[in-house]
């Protein structure tokens, strides 16, 4: 008996001070298993007598119960432990500041494209694309400017070999829609892309840059049509009180030719150095197709007529932001290009 009673004392004392869940379960199967000591204590009892036997077994009992009891309630402590350092260790602070995802923007000279077909898409006209690489053929000879043409001196440009060359301009687009339509109009596409032309760079000049053809080929066109195209443009892109005035000009693939101007944005036609104190911004060349343009493409110039323009998305872009210096649009530096967000 007294024998039981230490045994029970020793491992109340152990399962109290125990620390961890497997220790406990440890105790568990080595006070209360068949191989525990309360076992070999249970040994002894072949040697009482009855009265003896019946008060041990009883005693016995009452140990295993308490053991028991004392083991699951430690358990409970020790599991409602584990739990409470699980959630404090898996805490998660929901004032902290979050990670923000780094946001791209768009480029201006893709915005500026963008809002260009956006509106001319609005108009009815189609995108259509062309080769960068182009044949001297298309970029310069279908544009009337046959070899030797002195016009072609006005573009600089960076040949592959004789026949082959970065197109100066998107006016060869013109003469691959129009053979594409196999004489046939209407036609009303406009094509924006890379140009390229073997010019220095500086702050307004750059070997590579971008442009926006335009073309409408159809019956009964006339310089009108072109002036309210473009008067429509000029509002879009710079605001609607803007006006526009033609100049006449020379194009080798247009005729007549036209330098077209648009009121100043900056100064509202005061006077400013943005428009150079006259009021007027020299934006972009159109004109009338040049009828042996038409026909070299298919058209028959006694019937179909067109008007073409052609803008610099540059220079369009840093009108209407700002920018001082076409270099910015190629340097890929980000306190530039975050100026243009998408959330503007
Ligand atoms: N291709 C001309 C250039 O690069 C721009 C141009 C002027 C295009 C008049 C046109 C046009 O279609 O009609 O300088």
């Amino acid at each position: 008996m007294d024998e039981l009673l230490k045994i029970k004392e020793e491992a109340l004392l152990k399962i109290d001070t125990c620390q961890d869940l497997k220790t406990l379960n440890d105790l568990r199967v080595f006070y209360l298993g068949k191989k525990g000591p309360m076992q070999a204590a249970m040994k002894s009892m072949k040697d009482m007598d009855q009265a003896q036997r019946v008060e041990f077994g009883k005693v016995s009992n009452q140990v295993k119960q308490e053991l028991t009891m004392a083991i699951d309630e430690k358990k409970n402590i020790l599991e409602e432990e584990v739990l409470n350092q699980r959630l404090r260790s898996e805490k998660i602070d929901i004032t902290l500041p979050g990670t923000t995802i780094p946001e791209g923007s768009i480029h201006p000279l893709n915005r500026i494209k963008e809002e260009l077909e956006e509106l001319f898409i609005g108009m009815g006209y189609s995108i259509a694309e062309g080769p960068e690489v182009e044949t001297d053929h298309f970029n310069f000879e279908l544009m009337n400017l046959p070899q030797g043409h002195p016009a072609r001196d006005m573009q600089d440009t960076f040949y592959i070999n004789e026949n082959l060359l970065m197109r100066t301009h998107t006016s060869p687009v013109q003469a691959h829609v129009m053979l594409e339509a196999q004489g046939k109009g209407p036609i009303k596409v406009i094509c924006p892309g890379k140009t390229y032309r073997r010019d220095d760079d500086d702050t307004t000049h750059s070997h590579q840059f971008m442009q926006c053809e335009g073309l409408v080929v159809d019956k009964n066109i006339t310089l009108a049509d072109l002036k309210g195209t473009l008067e429509l443009f000029a509002k879009k892109m710079f605001g609607e009180k803007r006006e526009i005035r033609f100049r006449p000009s020379y194009f080798p693939f247009t005729e007549p030719s036209v330098e077209v101007d648009i009121s100043c944005h900056n100064c509202e036609g005061k006077g400013c150095p943005m428009c150079k104190y006259t009021g007027w911004i020299e934006i972009l060349g159109a004109g009338m197709v040049n009828p042996h343009v038409l026909e070299m493409c298919g058209f028959d110039p006694e019937v179909y007529q067109g008007f073409a323009f052609g803008i610099g998305l540059e220079r369009v872009a840093m009108l209407k932001y700002g920018i001082d210096n076409i270099r910015h649009f190629y340097s890929d530096d980000l306190r530039f290009l975050n100026q243009f967000t998408r959330k503007e």
